[in-house]
């Protein structure tokens, strides 16, 4: 589809604004006026509220106060500002906590938390869940109509686990109906007869613990997809009101975290969004930290197919990072641009104004300490507000992919739990992004999708160190290869079914026929270590030379496969270490080592040219620039993005642009300063 519908109905505008906690200001009521006249000097069209406000909404339990909510909720709709709302199930008020220690959450260790904090209620407690839902029906009833809400915000930043009683019995009844009822079935998918670990009875379960169990992968791997499961259920029963008495989209701000399966959460959502904290200017390198985040916007825009919100970013400084930098110029408008290039309909920030206490006085804001406009932080805020205030045509833009990396959550959580080959961090995360990385410097549209997805509408799937494969996975990557598509994927695949289970009869499992090739051995190597790879055919990609094989190198046996390059050191010198099947009309590609950046580059590169892949400006880009598009079917928004510190200079390959701000003509190439970023538009050609 190439134009969705703005996420908020009939408000065709990209969001701009952010966390906002006017609560902290009640006894000072003109904050709130001169809160209202900042907001219109930023440019800002929205705000989140309520989102840490139980205590002030609820102070004891059963009497409610919405007045303060209310008031602010009346000045922000005189004054056009739309609202996110919302649940407040992200920190619980002291006198929950006291009266209810069921609601609190217990550690793997087994000791039961103090209130305090926030993100720490138990994710079963039936009382926990009452009192939410009854908080939140009372929102939803008294603003779930509002003409100026924009969406539910539930709770807030979904994160880890509890291990308390009520948990433990909700995880043993997740159990039997996973294994039916059955503990032959968990004992076969656990292994458990290794080390006398037998169950007899359902009661002896225990999640995982450092005081007790912590080597079964099969029961590691289930706790976090019971984990994940809990999540979605609390966030279905946060929800459920809302969905009954309102009508506006409802969603969960998800993070830059790997404990929970967030491709769960996204399916029970209305539209995905998520909180970006990038730590731009931590080194040299700012592009690295570009491409991560790139990977990140298009993992969630990936996960509904449809723009997504960024529902928090800092305006400024962080204030949790070991060393918080200030944003350099240009970095600020960047960043932001980045998010919207990726697919986010909005730039939201954490936080509007800064609160005078507590641990986050010092995270930066739109409006610091000193109170006015006239900060560095608030113009380049209201910069970036008048620039997206141009850009409504990008609102409900597509940005159609040819090519899909895999991402799994279970993969990486049961990678990251493997003893062997190489430990302790076998890096699945990081090369996804390296993977990913060698598009986005190609300036080439990429989706970041789950093993379960539907690939045929794909060119070419990627799918780095597929270490486990879900039932059915390694049929569905048959069938795309047959029908045409090209398949890669590296060493360290194919190795355990869900339970993690090892595949007999040689690796890569089930993904051996279509790749072509048996996986005897995997050697690892140290940091200063690698071993040569040497291209001997190409294959027409324009690969040439030695590259370095680093980290993990596997030793493979053709079967079938066309071998395009072999080890030239170690001594498995002389055996494969890239090679190519035929199958059906598509091709697989096994790349047998974990290889150099120039390697992906060159590779990449390569499969790009040869399956016709468009690039979003058909030129080669300066080191440290990406260009990314989102298109309506009528017109491309282009954005040029330069993660670089230096100046650069653009080719726009003969094409002919428009400046999406200005409106001025932009031809054959141009300057992007340190840390630029320039919107044009393409007009598309239709073939009538
Ligand atoms: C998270 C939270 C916010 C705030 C920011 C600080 O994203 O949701 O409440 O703590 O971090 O960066
Ligand atoms: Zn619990």
């Amino acid at each position: 589809m190439p134009k969705f519908p703005p996420v908020v109905q009939g408000f065709p505008h990209l969001l701009h604004g952010g966390d906002y906690n006017p609560e902290q200001w009640l006894d000072t009521p003109e904050v709130w006026d001169e809160d209202m006249r900042l907001l219109k000097a930023a440019h800002c069209n929205t705000v989140s509220i309520g989102i840490f406000s139980w205590a002030m909404l609820e102070p004891e339990e059963g009497r409610f106060e919405f007045g303060w909510l209310d008031a602010i909720i009346e000045k922000l709709t005189a004054n056009g500002i739309r609202f996110n709302l919302a649940t407040p199930g992200g920190a619980k008020p002291a006198w929950m906590g006291q009266k209810y220690p069921e609601t609190l959450r217990v550690t793997p260790g087994r000791e039961r938390l103090m209130w305090a904090g926030r993100h720490n209620h138990c994710l079963t407690s039936p009382v926990w869940r009452e009192k939410s839902s009854a908080i939140n029906r009372k929102l939803a009833e008294r603003y779930g109509r509002h003409r100026n809400l924009a969406m539910w915000h539930v709770n807030n930043e979904y994160n880890g686990e509890c291990h308390c009683p009520l948990c433990q019995d909700a995880f043993r009844a997740w159990l039997r109906e996973r294994y039916q009822n059955d503990l032959h079935q968990l004992n076969h998918a656990w292994w458990n007869t290794f080390w006398s670990h037998t169950i007899t009875d359902w009661n002896q379960i225990q999640s995982p613990s450092p005081l007790g169990e912590r080597n079964v992968h099969g029961l590691n791997l289930d706790w976090k997809r019971f984990t994940s499961d809990q999540t979605v259920n609390v966030f279905r029963a946060e929800a459920a009101p809302l969905r009954e008495l309102s009508d506006v989209p409802i969603t969960t701000n998800l993070m830059q975290y790997h404990g929970l399966d967030y491709y769960k959460i996204a399916r029970a959502c209305d539209v995905v969004s998520w909180d970006a904290y990038p730590s731009y200017h931590e080194r040299p390198d700012d592009a690295f930290n570009g491409a991560m985040f790139g990977f990140y916007h298009d993992l969630y825009r990936s996960m509904l197919g449809k723009p997504f919100i960024l529902m928090e970013s800092a305006p400024a400084q962080q204030n949790y990072k070991p060393v918080c930098k200030l944003k350099r110029p240009g970095m600020h408008r960047l960043e932001g641009l980045q998010a919207i290039a990726h697919g986010s309909d909005s730039v939201l920030y954490f936080q509007w104004r800064k609160s005078r206490g507590s641990v986050e006085k010092f995270h930066g804001a739109v409006v610091d300490h000193h109170g006015g406009e006239k900060t560095r932080v608030f113009q380049d805020v209201a910069a970036l507000g008048q620039t997206m205030a141009k850009l409504d045509g990008v609102v409900g833009a597509d940005k159609p992919a040819q090519v899909a990396l895999i991402y799994d959550y279970e993969n990486h959580w049961a990678i990251d739990d493997a003893r062997g080959p190489r430990n302790p961090d076998k890096g699945y995360l990081p090369t996804c992004i390296e993977h990913y990385t060698a598009f986005w410097n190609n300036g080439v549209s990429v989706d970041v999708i789950e093993p379960t997805a539907d690939f045929s509408k794909y060119k070419l799937l990627v799918a780095p160190m597929l270490y486990m494969l879900r039932p059915g996975a390694a049929e569905r990557i048959e069938a795309f290869v047959q029908n045409g598509g090209t398949f890669v994927t590296t060493y360290f695949s194919g190795i355990v079914n869900e339970t993690d289970l090892c595949f007999l009869n040689g690796f890569p499992g089930p993904l051996r026929k279509v790749c072509g090739i048996w996986a005897e051995e995997i050697d690892t190597l140290y940091s200063d270590e690698s071993a040569d790879v040497v291209v001997a055919d190409d294959g027409g990609l324009g690969i040439s030379g030695a590259y370095a094989g680093i980290e993990f190198c596997d030793l493979i046996h053709a079967e079938g496969a066309q071998v395009l390059a072999t080890y030239g050191s170690q001594f498995y010198a002389g055996r494969p270490a890239l090679t190519v099947n035929r199958f059906g009309k598509g091709k697989a590609y096994y790349v047998a080592s974990r290889n150099d950046r120039r390697f992906q580059r060159d590779f990449f590169r390569g499969l790009v040219r040869q399956l016709g892949i468009p690039r979003a400006i058909e030129a080669d880009l300066p080191e440290g620039v990406t260009v990314q598009t989102r298109t309506d079917g009528e017109q491309e928004h282009v954005f040029l993005l330069s993660f670089s510190r230096n100046a650069c200079t653009l080719s726009l390959a003969g094409e002919r642009f428009v400046d999406a701000e200005s409106g001025a003509a932009v031809v054959d190439s141009l300057e992007l300063p340190p840390y630029g970023s320039r919107v044009l538009l393409r007009t598309l050609e239709h073939n009538s």
